[in-house]
C-alpha cells in the first residue's frame, strides 16, 4: 500500500528543511504544496497569477485550487508508492478532501508528524530564512549559512528571501496559521499514525525524533 506522510507544524517549524531529508530517506517524493505555487508564480500560469497576491499577503490559497494540484500531483507515477507532504493539508476542508482520494485509491495516511515551535524561535527562523532561486534548498543566514554568502552550496544558484518572510506578513501567517491550521492538529490527534514532534534543538536531532515516529508506523 502506498505511504502517505504528512508534515503539520506553523510557518518556520522546520517542515522543508526535514521533509526534504525524509524524502532522500525514504526514497519518495516531497510534495510541498508552497513550493508548487511559487513554481507556478513564476512560470506566470493561471494558478500563478490567482495566488501570487495571496501568498505574499501570507493568507491562504482557495481549497479549490490546492486540492486541483494536490490530486494531479498523485497522479504522477513517482507517487504511486506514496509522497511526502509538506504544508498540506493545511485547513480541514483540505483533510476531508484528502482522506477521500487516498480512499477512492485504496490507500490512508501512514504518518502525520506535527512539528512544534515556540513563536519566538519561529521568527527567529523565518527572518533568517534564505532559499536557493534554482533547486530550492534551505539555508539560514545563522543556523545553515550557506560556505559562499549568498550562493547554493548545492548548484551555485543565488540564495534569496522569500516575499512573505517579512516581519509583517510573518506575523500574518502565524495568525492565519493559529485559524485554519491548528484545528488540523485535533482532526488527526487520536489516530495511530498521529506524532507529536519536538521541533527544538539541532536539525539532525529533530531528524532522529523523526525516523524514530516513522520507524513506529512501519
Ligand atoms: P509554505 O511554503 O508551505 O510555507 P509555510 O507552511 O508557511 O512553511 P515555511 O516554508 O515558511 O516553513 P517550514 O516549516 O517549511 O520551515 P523551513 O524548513 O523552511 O506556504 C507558503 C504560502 O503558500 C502559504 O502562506 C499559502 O499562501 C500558500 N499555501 C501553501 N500550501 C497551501 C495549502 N495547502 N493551502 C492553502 N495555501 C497554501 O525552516 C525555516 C528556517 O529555519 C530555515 O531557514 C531553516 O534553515 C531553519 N531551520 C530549520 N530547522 C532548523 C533547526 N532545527 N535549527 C535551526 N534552524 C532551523
Amino acid at each position: 500500500m502506498a505511504r502517505h506522510i504528512i508534515f503539520l507544524g506553523a510557518p518556520g517549524a522546520g517542515k522543508g528543511t526535514q521533509a526534504q531529508r525524509l524524502s532522500q530517506e525514504l526514497r519518495l517524493p516531497h510534495v510541498s504544496t508552497g513550493d508548487m505555487l511559487r513554481a507556478s508564480v513564476q512560470s506566470g500560469s493561471e494558478i500563478g497569477r490567482r495566488a501570487a497576491a495571496v501568498m505574499d499577503s501570507g493568507a491562504l490559497v482557495s481549497d479549490d485550487i490546492i486540492m486541483g494540484i494536490v490530486a494531479e500531483r498523485l497522479t504522477l507515477e513517482d507517487a504511486l508508492a506514496g509522497v511526502i507532504f509538506d504544508g498540506f493539508p493545511r485547513t480541514v476542508h483540505q483533510a476531508n478532501a484528502l482522506d477521500a482520494l487516498l480512499e477512492r485509491g485504496g490507500s490512508q495516511i501512514a504518518a502525520v508528524l506535527h512539528i512544534t515551535l515556540d513563536d519566538e524561535e519561529i521568527v527567529e527562523r523565518l527572518s533568517g530564512r534564505r532559499v536557493c532561486s534554482g533547486c530550492g534548498a534551505i539555508y539560514h543566514v545563522r543556523y545553515h549559512p550557506s560556505q559562499v554568502s549568498a550562493v547554493c552550496d548545492v548548484c551555485g544558484a543565488d540564495l534569496v528571501q522569500r516575499e512573505d518572510d517579512q516581519p509583517e506578513v510573518i506575523r500574518k501567517r502565524l495568525a492565519v496559521y493559529q485559524a485554519e491550521t491548528a484545528p488540523l492538529v485535533a482532526y488527526y490527534h487520536d489516530r495511530p499514525a498521529y506524532h507529536r514532534i519536538d521541533g527544538h534543538g539541532e536539525t539532525d536531532e529533530v531528524f532522529a525524533r523523526i525516523v524514530k515516529a516513522v520507524r513506529e508506523t512501519d
